[in-house]
């Protein structure tokens, strides 16, 4: 006869309510809340396993040689990065938590600690990395390198190598936004032509978002330019390095093109993935700093177990751990709805849910 389920043996709660052993009970002197430390952590740890579940889901659909952007793949990858978003609202919360525990009660056991630390979360530095950071752009990004105390064990540190060999959500998205079809030529064949040697609709976009900009603003310009079309004009080699993108041109453009005309049926979709990605950045920034805070109370300016300097590389990871900044930096180039340069028909058609 087959075996009836049971509760605590499909959950395996055995071994998860098992698994909380304080150091401070150990060696008896327990610290009263070095229990709270470790489930927090773990309840954590348990929502960055199912943060990288999704984010492989997302990653392998990406993958695929071709995504219909009308069909369920899309919608599916939508759904599972808004289910991350949430998780992450959650994690968020959680730090409000750690703050029931007071300094005083903190140093109960921390010195225990020594040199274990959040900074060797394995699945943190997987989720950092399957989202698009990389190991050059991190700051202080020696830390990341060490295998002696409070660095990663070895195995840990080839893991987190191996994942940043393959593709990252940062890219599959460059090349999905690479392949958008929207700007080739049959669609824009009746189109009005342009002054210049610009695709019509991009030589009519400039000329509008120009024109909108404010006396303060217009050097603006030649950020579009260098942003979306690789021309540098007259800015020098200090500002085009400081505005180095992630995405290509083609993807850029891509992006700014499904932001502004986000309210066609055509493009909601696609818009809310990137919406998306915006919104984890902001979660992730958002964890960031309310555990910056949190460590700030909790151990002033001392430096962490794990051997950074505490407060002060984790304000440096704060500013520079963004994945997904070009996205979110496209709302400077927008303007207003009302002036939109109006589609052809044929393009309307060609990403048309009804096309035949
Ligand atoms: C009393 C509470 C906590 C303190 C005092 C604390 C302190 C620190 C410090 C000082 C660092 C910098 C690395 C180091 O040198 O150790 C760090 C990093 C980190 N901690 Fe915590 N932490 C606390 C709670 C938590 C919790 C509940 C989590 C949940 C998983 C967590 C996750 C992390 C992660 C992921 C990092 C790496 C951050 C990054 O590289 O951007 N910490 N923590």
């Amino acid at each position: 006869m087959e075996k009836k389920l049971y509760y605590s043996n499909y959950l395996e709660l055995t071994k998860i309510l098992e698994a909380q052993h304080p150091e401070s009970f150990r060696l008896n002197q327990p610290a009263h809340d070095e229990m709270l430390f470790i489930i927090v952590h773990q309840v954590y740890e348990l929502w960055f396993k199912q943060i990288l579940f999704e984010l492989e889901f997302v990653c392998n659909v990406f993958k695929k040689e071709k995504i219909d952007d009308n069909s369920e793949d899309l919608n599916l990858i939508r759904h599972r990065l808004h289910r991350v978003v949430r998780i992450l609202e959650l994690l968020n919360q959680q730090v409000g938590l750690m703050d029931t525990m007071t300094p005083l009660d903190f140093l109960e056991f921390r010195n225990l600690l020594t040199p274990s630390s959040g900074f060797q979360s394995l699945q943190f530095r997987l989720v950092e990395t399957k989202l698009g950071l990389s190991m050059d752009t991190r700051y202080q990004k020696d830390y990341y390198k060490r295998t002696n105390e409070g660095g990663f064990t070895t195995e840990d540190f080839e893991k987190i190598n191996q994942t940043e060999t393959e593709q990252s959500l940062l890219q599959l998205i460059n090349s999905w936004l690479e392949r958008m079809p929207f700007f080739e030529h049959e669609f824009w064949r009746d189109y009005h032509k342009p002054a210049d040697e610009m695709h019509p609709f991009w030589s009519d976009y400039r000329r509008i978002y120009k024109s909108g900009l404010t006396e303060r603003e217009i050097a603006n310009i030649n950020y579009f330019d260098l942003l979306f079309f690789e021309n540098r004009n007259t800015l020098s080699d200090e500002q085009v390095e400081l505005n180095k993108t992630s995405l290509s041109r083609e993807a850029m453009r891509a992006a700014l093109f499904i932001m502004l005309y986000r309210d066609f049926p055509v493009f909601q979709t696609s818009y809310q993935v990137l919406d998306s990605l915006v919104e984890i950045d902001h979660q992730m920034a958002g964890w960031r700093h309310k555990h910056l805070v949190m460590v700030r109370r909790m151990i002033g300016m001392r430096t962490g177990t794990g051997g950074t300097s505490g407060s002060g590389y984790l304000e440096g990871a704060l500013t520079k751990h963004n994945v997904f900044r070009d996205i979110e930096s496209l709302s400077t180039f927008l303007i207003e709805r009302k002036k939109l340069p109006g589609l052809p028909e044929q393009l309307i058609k060609k990403l048309s849910y009804n096309v035949v």
